[in-house]
């Protein structure tokens, strides 16, 4: 992993560095959590969720989930290679 960095860097290999940072990303989000206040009344899950509630929503565990990622635990950046990624 550190070799493949290192060399990454060295041949500003603009793609695997922008993969690793969206690992990075993932798997130490800085942000781990947000809230919002529910402004009426809405059912998630069979749950209700009142007016007034606050929700967070946990973006770690998130980035974590097996539903969603293959090997959630494993630092790859390489799971970021070949997607096409949004644009500004
Ligand atoms: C690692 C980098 C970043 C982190 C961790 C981060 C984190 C956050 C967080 C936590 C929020 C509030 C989320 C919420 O509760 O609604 C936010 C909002 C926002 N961020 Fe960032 N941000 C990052 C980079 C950026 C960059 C590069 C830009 C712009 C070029 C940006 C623009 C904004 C804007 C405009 C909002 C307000 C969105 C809205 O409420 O409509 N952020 N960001």
């Amino acid at each position: 992993m550190k070799e493949k960095l290192i060399l990454a860097l060295k041949d500003n290999d603009e793609q695997y560095i922008q993969a690793l940072i969206h690992e990075g990303l993932r798997f130490y989000p800085p942000v781990w959590s947000v809230s919002r206040e529910i402004v009426s009344d809405v059912e998630i899950d069979d749950s209700l969720v009142k007016k007034g509630d606050i929700v967070f929503v946990f973006i770690y565990a998130m980035h974590r989930n097996a539903d969603y990622w293959v090997n959630p635990d494993e630092f790859n950046p390489d799971r970021f290679l070949g997607m096409i990624l949004a644009k500004v």
